[in-house]
């Protein structure tokens, strides 16, 4: 499979038509690990399939889906926070509180977000506006807890950022789609539903990512989606013990070089991913 590493632009349509055809929204967060910079490959394997459900089952940043558009959906990820947040979306959010990039107004949203948490309102409206600002204004977008179960990212230092308060335009395209907070294997598949899983990357040499998802994982991901009888596409660093476990499984691999990435020690290594498909 070859494709541009550039985005593709896409026809807009008017405003009201159904999801597939409406125009292209942007990922409202910023997701570690987004997949935006994929969809011009995977449009061409989804196009086949455009009628069946769309499955992510580790949907993050929701880059994937909002860039093929499917009419139907269904959205899981185990940080149940980001999936509060698309369950607002889908209600039309407007977020009528303060939204600056000022340290000492993020640290006192950031006491608020936790005052929520702890006072078991963590799926309510204005957790969900205080996170899109925490995400929005705080370090990197990461989204982090101390063991006490606080978020504790500090604030992110950006010249600039641009806060969106009207969600609406999300309406139309999430109306179908089905949002849950699970691990995984608890996403309830339908045979014929396409899949696109995107788990945390493999950190060769070392048993835990920093999201806590261990190599038992990995394999348990790829025998779990061995299984589906529908097409699959699941994607991750293409470290040897990565290839090696996908081919025994029978998958068909591909590889692609994601975009450069300049990280804070100046590295700036392009990261070979690879796409482990079947039934497609
Ligand atoms: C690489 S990110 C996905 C990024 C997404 N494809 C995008 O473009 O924004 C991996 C996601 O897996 C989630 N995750 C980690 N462990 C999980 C588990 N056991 N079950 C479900 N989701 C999990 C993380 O919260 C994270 O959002």
């Amino acid at each position: 499979m070859t494709g541009p590493l550039v985005s593709q632009a896409i026809p807009r349509s008017p405003r009201g038509a159904g999801p597939e055809t409406s125009p292209l929204l942007p990922p409202p967060l910023k997701w570690a690990g987004g997949k935006r910079w994929q969809v011009p490959h995977l449009r061409p394997l989804w196009e086949e399939h455009a009628g069946r459900r769309l499955v992510e089952p580790f949907c993050g940043g929701l880059a994937v889906t909002l860039g093929l558009r499917p009419a139907r959906a269904l959205l899981n990820d185990i940080n149940p926070h980001v999936i509060s947040f698309y369950r607002w979306l889908k209600r039309g959010l407007r977020i009528d509180l303060a939204m600056r990039n000022e340290e000492r107004l993020y640290y006192a949203h950031r006491a608020r977000f936790n005052e929520l948490l702890a006072a078991g309102r963590a799926d309510e409206r204005e957790t969900a506006a205080l996170f899109y600002y925490l995400n929005r204004t705080g370090y990197n977008g990461l989204c982090r807890f101390n063991k006490c179960g606080k978020f504790n990212v500090p604030f992110g230092c950006y010249t600039k950022i641009n806060y969106l308060r009207d969600f609406s335009d999300y309406v139309g395209v999430l109306r179908k789609w089905e949002f849950m907070s699970n691990d995984f294997e608890s996403v309830p598949l339908k045979v014929d539903d396409f899949i696109y899983a995107d788990p945390p990357y493999d950190v060769e040499f070392r048993s835990y990512t920093k999201d806590g998802f261990a190599w038992e994982d990995q394999v348990r991901t790829a025998e779990w989606l061995s299984h589906h009888r529908g097409p699959v596409i699941l994607v991750n660093m293409a470290t040897d013990r990565i290839r090696k476990v996908y081919r025994s499984l029978g998958y068909q691999l591909k590889f692609l070089e994601a975009p450069r990435m300049i990280s804070c020690t100046g590295n700036r290594t392009p990261v070979k991913e690879v796409l482990a498909l079947r039934n497609i």
